[in-house]
């Protein structure tokens, strides 16, 4: 098991640099998730990391070691992709057993670490299918499973849910959870999914035009976003006026709402259920719109209808 470092990664392609001055520090046993938009750079971190794309400038180190010239082979990395990329003539078991053979680990003892994983994984008793003939979310599961067999010191999964519909993706979401604390296996994980972001990780780290936009805890990231690109990726941003004339955010589930004249007056424009909230568009005086999502507890605020807004000075936090 080991820690990962990144300083000052960089990778250009031409000018156009994919990662721009990276920095991150992920502790042993830390599950950290990369966050960012459509071409913001994650799959390029990741490779970079994994060893099988090199940076233009910066250094990696794991578990210590400068590792930025190493080949893939000597990093020891367990890695997840989207597209299952299983051996499709290989049974369950044969793609489990491949990273073992690669590593010259066989016999007993590599059907000893092959079996493990797949209990691991609960797909004991599914040795002998063929990728085709399992689902998608068993396939994966196979993956996961060939990614920690040989015991990796850290895990990089880019999207590994990414297929899934979302009530699988939910199971597995938990079940990766669970596989990652069992190992205790230092984590990057890849994702688009804000809420699966906010979810699984420790700390995420939001990535824009390859440049880091901020790293932290993910209701810090949520609470106090370093910035206007964060504040809008990480859910919905309320932007408001401070005193001094900056912008600051409150989230939704920070506004209230009430009948009396406490607050601004408002305009309710839609009221959305989901389920346990409601979710209110609403206009204030003025033109201002703020969402405001508050708790379902059997009646709702109509459009048409006029409210009063108001929330706390300590709930929102100013942005640049
Ligand atoms: N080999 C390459 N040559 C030129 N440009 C590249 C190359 N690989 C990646 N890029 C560019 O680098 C940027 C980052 O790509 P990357 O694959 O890291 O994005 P991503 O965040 O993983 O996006 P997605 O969410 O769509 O997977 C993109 O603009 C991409 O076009
Ligand atoms: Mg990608």
């Amino acid at each position: 098991m080991s820690d990962i470092r990144l300083e000052g990664v960089t990778r250009r392609y031409g000018t156009f640099a994919a990662a721009d001055q990276v920095d991150l520090s992920v502790t042993q046993g830390e599950f950290v998730t990369i966050l960012g938009p459509s071409g913001s750079g994650k799959t390029t971190l990741l490779s970079l990391i994994a060893g099988l794309n090199r940076p233009t400038s910066g250094r990696i180190f794991i578990g210590g070691r400068d590792v930025t010239n190493a080949t893939a082979q000597e990093r020891n990395i367990g890695l997840v992709f989207q597209s299952y990329a299983l051996f499709p003539h290989m049974t369950v078991l044969q793609n489990v057993l491949f990273p073992l053979g690669v590593r010259r680990i066989g016999g007993a003892e590599a059907d000893r670490l092959a079996r493990d994983a797949l209990k691991l994984v609960r797909l004991d008793g599914l040795e002998n299918r063929r990728p085709s003939q399992l689902s998608g979310g068993q396939q994966q599961r196979v993956a996961l499973a060939r990614a920690v067999v040989f015991k990796p010191d850290i895990l990089l999964l880019d999207e590994p849910l990414g297929a899934l519909d979302r009530k699988l993706r939910e199971e597995l979401q938990v079940e990766l959870k669970q596989l990652q604390r069992t190992l205790g296996v230092t984590t990057l994980l890849v994702t688009h999914d804000q809420e699966e972001a906010l979810s699984l990780s420790d700390r995420i780290m939001v990535l824009d035009k390859g440049r880091t936009q901020q790293v932290a805890a993910p209701t810090e990231a949520y609470l106090k976003p370093a910035n206007r690109f964060v504040a809008e990726f990480l859910g919905i941003a309320n932007f408001v006026s401070l005193p001094d004339g900056r912008q600051g955010v409150v989230r939704p589930e920070r506004v209230r709402l009430s009948a009396g004249e406490q607050g601004k007056s408002a305009r309710v424009v839609e009221a959305i259920y989901l389920g346990q909230m409601v979710r209110y568009h609403l206009a204030l005086d003025g033109n201002q719109t703020v969402v405001a999502a508050v708790p379902f507890l059997g009646t709702a605020h109509a459009p048409g209808e006029r409210v009063s807004v108001s929330w706390e000075s300590a709930d929102v936090w100013p942005v640049t």
